[in-house]
């Protein structure tokens, strides 16, 4: 596993370090005045991508005409219980089970219909199955964190998982990611995916998180952020969450790959 991010003088960099420049980028953004809806790639407090993000534009590829209008993934591909993160293995994961809906719009608030949503997530205790994940939290063996679905006529996709933990990463000393899921949306060709990450309300761990800070506005920000709603609740069943994902226009979800 990559090591801790360290100073100059070779002392792991701090929390404190990360959040002075969180603040100061902050500052900046708000004196220049311009809106910024997407995340930033070249985001210094984000350690562990300053080697690794994209420096130039995406190379364009030229479709074959048949991907732009024909869905990768049909009903036929896709389970219907592939969107319950809570069944298919031998018992019942551990944690606070819970619904995460909402719809795919375009800029114009239409739905997005039939488009392929995937989503992968730590466990209750912010672990992932996953072999570079290995800090010390438990693995639920009940718990693989995929799932996926369709979305309908309305544009509403729908799962059922656990709600994830937050986990510590190494993008510098003592550094915690908020608890997010990352969602995928496919499109109608490879080339179209977009992916990003829904978070929850309220989580104490945003304003020190350098990948959520890396969208420098607060509005574009608080659009990754779900909302408890107590009618997608159900009795002793589950807590809900909505969160809509608008793909185009004034109001888009900020995506990690503009
Ligand atoms: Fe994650």
């Amino acid at each position: 596993m990559p090591s801790v991010a360290t100073s100059s003088d070779g002392a792991a960099t701090s929390q404190a370090e990360v959040s002075a420049e969180i603040e100061a980028i902050e500052a900046a953004y708000q004196r220049a005045g311009v809106e910024e809806t997407q995340p930033r790639l070249d985001y210094a407090p984000y350690r562990s991508s300053l080697l690794r993000h994209p420096t130039k534009d995406l190379h364009h590829a030229d479709p074959e005409g048949v991907e732009l209008w024909t869905p990768c993934f049909g009903p036929r591909d896709v389970g219907a219980l592939e969107a319950d993160l809570t069944i298919g293995q031998r018992g019942e994961p551990i944690g606070e089970r819970m619904v995460v809906t909402g719809r795919v719009v375009d800029g114009d608030g239409r739905p997005v219909r039939r488009q392929l949503v995937e989503i992968w997530q730590a466990n209750a205790a912010g672990r992932y199955i996953h072999q570079r994940d290995q800090h010390p939290a438990p693995v639920d063996p009940n718990f693989t964190g995929t799932g996926r679905c369709l979305t309908d006529d309305d544009g509403y996709y729908r799962f059922t998982t656990i709600k994830p933990g937050p986990y510590p990463w190494k993008n510098h000393r003592n550094a915690w990611r908020p608890a997010h899921i990352h969602f995928s949306l496919f499109g109608t060709e490879f080339t179209q995916r977009m992916i990003t990450q829904m978070y929850f309300p309220g989580d104490p761990l945003f304003a020190l998180d350098p990948i959520y800070q890396a969208i420098t506005d607060r509005k574009a920000r608080d659009r990754l952020v779900a909302t408890y709603d107590h009618d997608v609740t159900t009795h002793e069943w589950a807590t809900g969450y909505r969160w809509d994902v608008v793909l185009t226009g004034a109001s888009r979800t900020p995506m990690e790959d503009s």
